[in-house]
């Protein structure tokens, strides 16, 4: 049955490809591997909240709508090596220190809004998993029923692997702000105002370093985050949480595999979306099952999403090969198999 429905899914993809736009390629079967229940059909792009998911989707809502111009922000951001380089070859000239000075603390206060911006991520996070495993429903079932949120989820995890992407590529960052932290802290004796005057005071720019030390850090916001909410809710069982990734990453896989599913070729930007999204999902559910997504028992198939991921024509695969092989906790025990040792070597 599952097969069949699959085939009349795949007839049906043409027309869904014509009328474009993302989320279209995300009504997908998801059937093999799925525990309670043969089938996973989340429309990603018309999934309209229900009355039940209005309250969480509007809270949500409201944070993603700033994640675009956060994305933005990041991209733009070019940092002031040059001012830095300048002031720290001449450090008797006082004007140069200055012009240093007033270049970075603007950036810096960008980095601030930045780190703001993950802790709003975090409790948006939360409160999407408290509605995706709240009883009496199976993680299935809430996928099923909670269509919008399920997307507000892949929508945050796009965004923290864009983000995480675009930070590790920018060595301007931490260079900007250990400057900051330098120039403070030396000049802390003789002024004291230096500080006040600032909107990032020491214990926000502590907090702030422990951020941009980290080389994924919205990712490890969201995982720091996962696990706290698993271990939190004692009465609930590590599976729902678990169970509802592993749900999305096989969607994201199927749907990534699928050669029928034409669009793959014109819409680059959807296949980066399932990418990123399966890549997030597979990390998140590393950290937080106690034995890994590359165990034998994983309800994630890691063959077959390395296998899928390292097809795909994007300049973004490296990037994301490595976000598993370096961000992920288990990937190093006994129990991965070697074939998928060797696959991410
Ligand atoms: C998880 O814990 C939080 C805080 O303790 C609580 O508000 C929430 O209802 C719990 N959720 C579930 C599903 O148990
Ligand atoms: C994640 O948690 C670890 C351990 O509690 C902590 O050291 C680290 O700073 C946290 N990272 C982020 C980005 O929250």
């Amino acid at each position: 049955w599952c097969q069949k429905m699959r085939t009349a899914f795949l007839l049906l993809l043409p027309s869904l490809c014509s009328r474009g736009l993302m989320g279209n390629l995300l009504k997908v079967l998801a059937c093999a591997e799925l525990e309670h229940g043969p089938i996973v059909f989340l429309d990603f792009e018309h999934a309209q909240p229900t009355e039940a998911e209005t309250a969480v989707w509007n809270q949500v809502s409201a944070v993603l709508e700033e994640a675009h111009g956060i994305l933005a922000e990041l991209q733009s951001y070019n940092g002031a090596g040059q001012e830095i380089r300048e002031a720290i070859q001449n450090p008797g000239d006082l004007a140069l220190q200055e012009k240093a000075w007033n270049a970075v603390c603007p950036l810096v206060a960008k980095l601030k809004r930045f780190y703001e911006f993950s802790l709003r991520l975090e409790n948006a996070l939360r409160s999407l998993l408290e509605a995706l495993t709240s009883p009496p429903y199976a993680p299935m079932q809430h996928l099923e029923r909670e269509q919008a949120l399920a997307k507000q989820f892949a929508e945050i995890l796009h965004f923290t692997l864009s983000f995480d992407e675009l930070k590790m590529t920018n060595p301007a960052i931490q260079n900007d702000f250990s400057y900051y932290r330098r120039t403070i802290s030396r000049n802390r004796l003789n002024n004291q105002q230096l500080e006040a005057e600032n909107e990032v005071n020491n214990e926000m720019a502590n907090r702030m370093s422990l951020f941009y030390a980290e080389a994924t850090p919205m990712l490890k916001t969201l995982s720091n985050a996962t696990t706290k909410f698993v271990s939190e809710n004692k009465t609930l069982p590590i599976e729902d949480t678990t169970d509802c990734l592993s749900t999305m990453a096989c969607v994201c896989r199927v749907m990534l595999e699928t050669p029928e599913y034409r669009c793959r070729f014109t819409n680059t930007d959807t296949m980066l979306f399932c990418m990123r999204v399966m890549v997030g999902v597979i990390i998140l559910y590393d950290h937080v099952h106690p034995v890994g997504a590359f165990a034998k028992t994983s309800k994630i198939d890691m063959k077959g999403c390395i296998k899928v991921l390292k097809e795909q024509p994007s300049n973004s695969v490296e990037g994301l090969l490595n976000a598993l092989r370096y961000t992920t906790r288990h990937l190093n025990d006994d129990s991965t198999s070697k074939q998928i040792r060797a696959l991410l070597q």
